[in-house]
């Protein structure tokens, strides 16, 4: 990586690895260069994006202000070249089914956006989340008995990965038998895969959900996707091309991002041992708690992709009209012009409105159920084992190349220290 210091404010900064692997060394770099806006070029294992030239947001006075502007679109493939859009170029090579699952509330613009958006909070309500809390403790439970007897695991497969997808099929209705495959095609997606695994990933989710929301219409059942098929706003309802990648978007964003918040918080907790027995000592403290990890080691991604319609002053910038944004909620997470010590874990701090779930009308709709899990999963786990310890050295251990997930490839820990 070239210097953040020592670049100067038109030239673009070509990103290399550290974007994934050391990416709050990069962003301190960012922040102490005092500009929160950045021209870059995104690095080779970026996937779709890779070599792409982006304006990187790392402020968080600047982020928080690009999530609520309505000149950034989320409509990517409408307003730039990418993904066939741009005016003309098809599909751009992909399959049917992932340029019609990228058609959901999280890439539309408003006034599209504003309908989906009503309509599935209609359906994902409060009381819909609220009711999984046994659940969420019972899966929990089971997973913890499971490991009874064990002494080292790999967290992250034994325990941070099957809670949000089992938790997520139960809110869509789908059934247990199928959560093997829905976790391979999740991984195909977002764990830094090249076009050609994302698009294979994407016709056999697309597949998959089409087939599941016809024997949903069919044969309707308590979940959500049913409740989604039956929400009805003045007569307006959401037809099956719409329910399919609505279907797609909450079991995507409901599931990567959650493994993250458990795994990337019990690492956090790990290095920080005096705060993990804090924590352990006073559990009143486990809400903040969560929300405090969800800012010192976002899950979100290194960003959210957006495109400027005009001209657009931000920071110390001006983004001409046509260009990518990628907004960073991690670096916006530890700018220290917004949070004291931002690089210090601190499970009792006050409040701090962290951005890990975004801000303005795309703010994350799951984040109540979110929460939820990672309050459960953390406290469940340090209550059943105090002792819990890496199981390797920290140097040993990486973080997946992607810009869409911030999270550790594995996290191999003692049960028993
Ligand atoms: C949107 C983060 C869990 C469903 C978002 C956004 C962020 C985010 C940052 C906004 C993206 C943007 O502005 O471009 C997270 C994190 C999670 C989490 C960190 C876990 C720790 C969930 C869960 C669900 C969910 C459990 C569903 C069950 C969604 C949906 C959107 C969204 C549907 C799109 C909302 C819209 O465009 O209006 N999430 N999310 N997320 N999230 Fe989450």
């Amino acid at each position: 990586m070239s210097a953040p210091n020592g670049s100067s404010p038109g030239e673009a900064l070509e990103l290399d690895d550290s974007l994934s692997q050391c990416p709050h060394e990069l962003y301190r770099g960012l922040h102490a260069s005092g500009s929160g806006v950045q021209r870059v070029i995104m690095p080779p294992g970026a996937g779709p994006w890779s070599g792409l030239p982006v304006w990187l947001v790392t402020g968080y006075r600047e982020a928080r202000a690009a999530l609520a502007d309505s000149r950034l679109s989320n409509d990517l493939a409408r307003t730039t070249r990418l993904f066939g859009g741009g005016g003309g170029g098809g599909e751009g090579g992909r399959g049917a089914f992932s340029a019609a699952l990228s058609r959901n509330l999280l890439h539309a613009d408003p006034p599209d956006h504003t309908r989906l958006r009503k309509l599935v909070n209609k359906a994902f309500t409060s009381r819909a989340v609220q009711r999984l809390e046994p659940r969420i403790e019972r899966i929990t439970a089971d997973l913890l008995d499971q490991l009874d007897g064990v002494e080292e695991t790999d967290l992250l497969v034994s325990y941070a990965s099957p809670l949000p997808i089992i938790v997520i099929c139960e809110l869509l209705g789908i059934p247990a038998s199928d959560e093997d495959d829905i976790r391979g095609w999740t991984k195909g997606l977002v764990s830094g895969a090249s076009r050609t695994d994302m698009a294979a990933a994407s016709e056999g989710i697309g597949a998959y959900l089409t087939e599941l929301v016809a024997g949903k219409r069919a044969a309707p059942g308590d979940d959500l996707l049913s409740e989604l098929i039956r929400v009805n706003e003045n007569g307006d309802q959401l037809a099956d091309e719409e329910l399919v990648p609505i279907t797609f978007v909450l079991l995507i964003a409901g599931h990567e991002t959650t493994i993250n918040l458990i795994g990337n918080g019990v690492y956090a907790l790990l290095r920080n041992r005096p705060q993990l027995e804090r924590l352990r000592a006073d559990p009143a403290l486990l809400p903040g708690a969560v929300e405090e990890l969800l800012r010192y080691e976002s899950p979100s991604s290194h960003g959210t992709f957006r495109s400027t319609t005009e001209d657009l002053p931000l920071g110390d910038a001006v983004i001409p009209a046509g260009e990518l944004v990628l907004i960073s909620l991690i670096a916006a997470n530890r700018d220290p012009a917004h949070f004291d010590a931002p690089d210090v874990l601190d499970v009792a701090r006050p409040p701090t409105s962290n951005l890990a779930f975004g801000h303005g009308i795309h703010h994350c709709v799951g984040a109540p159920l979110a929460r939820m899990e990672g309050r459960i999963a953390l406290g469940r786990l340090l209550e059943r084992y105090p002792h819990l310890a890496l199981a390797v050295d920290e140097a040993d251990l990486s973080w997946n190349h992607s810009t869409l997930i911030h999270g550790l490839r594995s996290l191999p820990v003692r049960l028993n220290g």
